[in-house]
């Protein structure tokens, strides 16, 4: 492992400790979907408190224009139940430094979502992001920096990269526990299957390029909606899902893709089928050649869950980030479900990812011991495995 300073060997007692968290969550309706990360973290800012600590979480949520760009005010509520001690949700625009200052030992602030400034769409170096005024004031309030999360140390964000020059900076718990589980895996470890799903494709196809250039993966099978990128970049016409992906503005990724499609055509193993719902409000598997359909496809078909199955007998290395399909809709977990059941009986190094990926783990009831680590990181998993330097834990090793 690298070079690393961590919280369990630092005493915080008495001190004021900014904790970057990942809880970012399912939000639908105004309801949330309590997921691993939030239980997580909270065990991150339950040991801070127990050992004496101020303790100022640091989080967000979504993304800017998208539904679940919103309030940290659900996960302060589960937090504050998960804890049973008030976890208390404190606005940007209010005067927050006063608000750190006059915090107890053992009590926790949680700070509102920070992508309420701006950061999200923003790349910067430590040095320049510790200028930045709420880092900046906020740095001032604490003493110690922890980062707890690998899910967004891919990101060159303010609250990710900004920090580690402004507070002694310190590894947390559940990046520990990543990381060590990480550094077990020999990711040249030959054959690697790859099984990527998942709704946030927009740096998909940049990362199966890496993947397959780095030479990490021999075979990367694509489902859910980036399994439909790549069936469009094929040439098929979808039918209702073709709107979606206007809409969603996703239909530029489709270039991108058929060039990877040319490149590395024998080792891009598409899906066979689809499940979409019908008139009666059913699950109907149909076969791509019989697309384009007027329904909306919501999983994977079992022809490609056989097909995905077929490539997982010899590898040595199997990860999956992302799941199939619209999990959460009852009769669509069904290609997630068989994906993970096929994954957990192989005997390779089992590597399952993503924030969605975990939430669809509870709910199709699998548990984490099945597998050989349950990240609660995607696309910065991803990009771990391909080699990159991920920028969180470059800033952390400074
Ligand atoms: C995730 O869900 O992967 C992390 O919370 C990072 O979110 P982001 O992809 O919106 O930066």
């Amino acid at each position: 492992m690298g070079d690393y300073k961590f919280i369990k060997d630092e005493n915080v007692s008495g001190k004021t400790v900014l904790v970057r968290v990942d809880l970012n969550s399912n939000v639908e309706d105004g309801e949330i979907f309590e997921g691993a990360r939030i239980e997580k973290h909270g065990q991150t800012l339950k040991a801070l408190v127990e050992k004496g600590a101020k303790v100022v979480a640091i989080a967000h949520q979504g993304r800017e224009g998208e539904e679940d760009f919103v309030s940290l005010k659900l996960h302060a509520e589960v937090l504050s139940e998960q804890l049973e001690k008030e976890v208390k949700l404190v606005a940007w625009d209010s005067d927050f430094v006063s608000e750190i200052a006059a915090l107890p030992q053992g009590e926790i602030i949680l700070m509102e979502n920070v992508r309420f400034n701006e950061e999200e769409n923003q790349s910067f170096s430590t040095e320049d992001a510790s200028k930045i005024e709420w880092v900046s004031k906020i740095a001032s309030s604490c003493q110690l920096f922890v980062q707890d999360t690998l899910s967004v140390c891919h990101r060159q964000q303010a609250s990710v990269v900004g920090f580690s020059a402004l507070l002694p900076s310190f590894v947390g718990p559940v990046l520990e526990s990543e990381l060590n589980a990480l550094n077990h895996i020999n990711s040249d470890e030959k054959p690697a299957v790859f099984v990527l799903g998942g709704a946030k494709i927009e740096d998909s196809v940049s990362l199966i390029q890496t993947l397959f250039e780095q030479n990490k993966a021999d075979t990367i099978c694509v489902g859910g909606l980036l399994g439909e990128l790549f069936l469009k970049a094929n040439g098929k016409v979808l039918g209702e899902k073709d709107n979606f992906f206007e809409e969603k503005e996703l239909t530029i990724l489709v270039g991108q893709a058929s060039q990877l499609l040319s490149k590395y055509n024998e080792k891009i193993v598409l899906p066979l089928d689809v499940a979409i719902m019908d008139n009666d409000d059913e699950r109907e598997e149909v076969l791509v050649e019989e697309l384009p359909k007027d329904n909306m496809i919501y999983d994977i078909g079992l022809e490609t869950v056989a097909e995905f199955k077929a490539s997982f007998k010899k590898a040595k290395l199997i990860v999956m980030n992302g799941p199939m399909g619209v999990f959460e809709k009852m009769d669509f977990e069904i290609g997630t479900k068989k994906v993970l059941d096929a994954i957990s009986k192989t005997r390779g190094f089992s590597l399952i990812g993503g924030g969605d990926t975990e939430t669809a783990l509870q709910q199709t009831d699998f548990s984490a011991e099945q597998f050989s680590h349950v990240s609660l990181a995607g696309k910065a998993l991803l990009q771990y495995i391909s080699g990159n330097e991920l920028p969180g834990l470059v800033a952390l090793q400074k």
